[in-house]
């Protein structure tokens, strides 16, 4: 395990709850830390810089007797014309975790790791790791086939072990993690911690509209189509939701340019709704401190099953 050094004790399950645009808030953040994992949203979630740092006053009030970490994903894309302002915000509160995806900015880096702060990057291939390593960030974060949003192409499998042969960082996967057995899976893979958003999609505190959270109870992974056709880059969304808005989820055309905003026609994210491969194993819409107490049973209970070894009792 190469979990923070500051973490060590903290968590009582090896999880991030992953940020997730329109959908992950600052009570679903608070919940998930007051329950023993990573909480975490994308900055954006808020239209401006302001609200932003209201919504870090929210949770570090609801957190200011819990040890658990939060984190905040900022995109460092050039189309986000908010990473300076986001960046000072994120700086002056000492975030303990920053998530960054869509490109690298050492700036960001030192920045954060100036007041102690921790940078974990979104990786999909090995030549971003790479990048990233070089930079200095302190976690890779896998995103495998069959992710939420923006995913990768590799199997889990091989590319933990692709990374973990040049990197002695905290590593973590994303990927159709929906359950407590799936996380233990994650770590005997060589993950450290599991990287888990869809199922956190559907809890009570996620501000996701009732129909997607809907959707991702009633369906599978083949209910899943892998198009650039909300942002420009690949992505996993529910073919329903296309439907739904009167597309065709088989028409792969990608926007003229890459698109993260909420601001066409058919309303990219707002509309069309992301999720996982994983989403066969959600069945239920609960509170999110449910749900971590249930992964948490699941997960025990699979630990005791890998200690009986492989013709021990089946689960
Ligand atoms: C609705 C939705 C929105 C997402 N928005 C973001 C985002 O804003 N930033 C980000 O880094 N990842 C985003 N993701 C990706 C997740 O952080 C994570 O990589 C993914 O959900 C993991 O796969 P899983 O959904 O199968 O668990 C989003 C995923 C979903 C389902």
């Amino acid at each position: 395990m190469t979990l923070p050094g500051s973490w060590k004790g903290k968590l009582s399950l090896p999880v991030v709850a992953s940020p997730m645009f329109l959908t992950s808030t600052p009570e679903l953040v608070i919940a998930c830390c007051r329950s023993g994992i990573v909480g975490s949203f994308p900055v954006l979630n808020e239209r401006r810089t302001e609200g932003y740092a209201t919504w870090l006053d929210r949770i570090e009030h609801g957190l200011s007797d819990c040890d658990v970490p939060f984190g905040v994903n900022i995109v460092v894309h050039r189309s986000n014309a908010r990473l300076e302002a986001d960046l000072s915000v994120t700086v002056g509160h000492e975030v303990p975790l920053v998530i960054t995806s869509l490109g690298l900015n050492r700036d960001l880096i030192d920045a954060v790791h100036g007041y102690g702060g921790l940078v974990f990057h979104d990786v999909v291939n090995m030549r971003f790791a790479e990048k990233a390593i070089e930079a200095g960030v302190d976690g890779l974060i896998a995103v495998t086939h069959g992710a939420g949003g923006h995913a990768g192409g590799l199997n889990p499998f091989a590319f933990l072990q692709d990374l973990r042969s040049v990197f002695d960082g905290t590593l973590l996967v994303g990927g159709a993690i929906s359950t407590g057995r799936q996380i233990l899976a994650a770590q005997m893979m060589g993950a450290d911690l599991a990287y888990m958003g869809s199922r956190f999609l559907a809890t009570r505190e996620s501000s996701a509209p009732l129909r997607h959270k809907e959707l991702v109870v009633e369906g599978r992974a083949e209910d899943i189509v892998l198009t650039p056709r909300v942002s420009g880059v690949p992505g996993n969304f529910l073919r329903r939701s296309f439907v739904e808005a009167g597309l065709d989820p088989d028409d792969y055309t990608p926007p003229a340019e890459f698109n993260l905003s909420t601001t066409d026609d058919i309303k990219p994210w707002r509309d069309l709704w992301a999720a996982g491969q994983g989403i066969g194993a959600i069945t239920d819409i609960p509170d999110a401190s449910d749900l971590c107490a249930r992964l948490q049973s699941e997960y025990d209970q699979a630990r005791v099953v890998a200690a009986a070894g492989f013709d021990g009792p089946c689960v």
